[in-house]
């Protein structure tokens, strides 16, 4: 794997490869060293266009626990700032010698144009609306942890679908592993268009909360709302947040997720969201390994359909 730019770049043994591999480098996180010397000699450069506090930080330190040199390039303290392009940025970065290039952006397709200016791997860290292909990794492993198999269970995804680049990635790998995928939202927050989504539709939480495996709440983001889909926030909570009642009604076993950042009291309540069954944290947590996994498929010895190879050339248990 040379690029990691969506999904639907990877098939089901692809994302269970990566899965594998995770879970050997979640193995050295328990270590009192928790550093592999699997990219010793590689450089990553994290380019952050857009904001983010989980995804750049996790990135940043499964790249250090590869052993890999960091460069922590941020738009807003460079000469992008003066005007300079995203080409003649990418193409400076990329004079450097360097190995990778984790990009998030506000515009979808960045990464993949980035890719036709640099001969570094392309990780797209979330561009715009399209893609976000580690979280869903991330939380692919996380349930795949908790449940054994994404095989014929349930998952609500909640929320604000249209703007979320996060549901469509999710979708995507979520059905991939054989999970059922319910988009709950009104439909001013759905696509205008799912054609070709494999998905069920339904316009109320209610409706289905007390029959998923999971309720995966999505922000609500309000940076890229242009016009008002709902009346207020509070009208929305009443009908689509995970609220402390609804979630009394879920089953004993039924988890729930979120990718951060949260707006408690909105899409999910703050008591919720901190509560037995929330796997929010643990999702958190998931992303250094997963990610120390796509590093290591973009830019180590091997490619990742090798897993048993990979884990024992870093010296990670499978
Ligand atoms: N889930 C996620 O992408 O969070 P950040 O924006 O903080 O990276």
């Amino acid at each position: 794997m040379r690029h990691l730019l969506s999904t639907h770049d990877l098939d089901r043994a692809d994302i269970e490869g990566l899965i594998e591999l995770a879970r050997g480098f979640a193995e050295v996180q328990t270590r009192d060293v928790r550093k592999v010397p699997a990219l010793r000699g590689k450089t990553v450069v994290m380019a952050f266009f857009e904001d983010s506090t989980r995804t750049r930080t996790s990135f940043d330190l499964a790249a250090k626990r590869l052993s890999a040199d960091v460069i922590n390039f941020s738009a807003s303290a460079s000469s992008v700032k003066k005007g300079e392009s995203i080409r003649d940025t990418i193409e400076t970065l990329s004079a450097m010698e360097i190995d990778a290039i984790v990009v998030r952006h506000r515009s979808s397709g960045v990464p993949h144009q980035i890719t036709q200016w640099t001969d570094a791997s392309v990780i797209n860290a979330g561009d715009g609306w399209h893609a976000h292909p580690t979280q869903a990794l991330l939380d692919s492993y996380t349930l795949v942890e908790r449940f054994g198999s994404l095989d014929g269970k349930h998952i609500a995804l909640c929320g604000d679908i249209n703007h979320s680049r996060v549901a469509r990635s999710n979708v995507d790998a979520f059905t991939k592993l054989g999970a059922t995928v319910t988009l709950v939202a009104p439909h001013t927050l759905l696509p205008r268009n799912l054609d070709g989504w494999p998905v069920r539709v339904e316009s109320k939480l209610d409706n289905v909360v007390g029959d998923v495996d999971v309720a995966y709440m999505l922000r609500i983001q309000q940076e890229r709302l242009t016009d008002s889909p709902f009346p207020t926030l509070r009208e929305y909570r009443s009908n689509y947040g995970l609220t402390v009642e609804r979630a009394a009604r879920m089953r004993p076993d039924a988890v729930i997720m979120h990718p951060g950042p949260m707006n408690r009291g909105v899409e999910i309540d703050p008591e919720v969201a901190g509560q037995e069954n929330s796997l929010v944290l643990q999702q958190v947590a998931n992303g250094i390994p997963v990610r120390m996994a796509v590093l290591f498929s973009t830019l180590g010895p091997g490619r990742f359909d090798d897993v048993a190879k990979l884990a024992g050339s870093v010296g990670v248990a499978k």
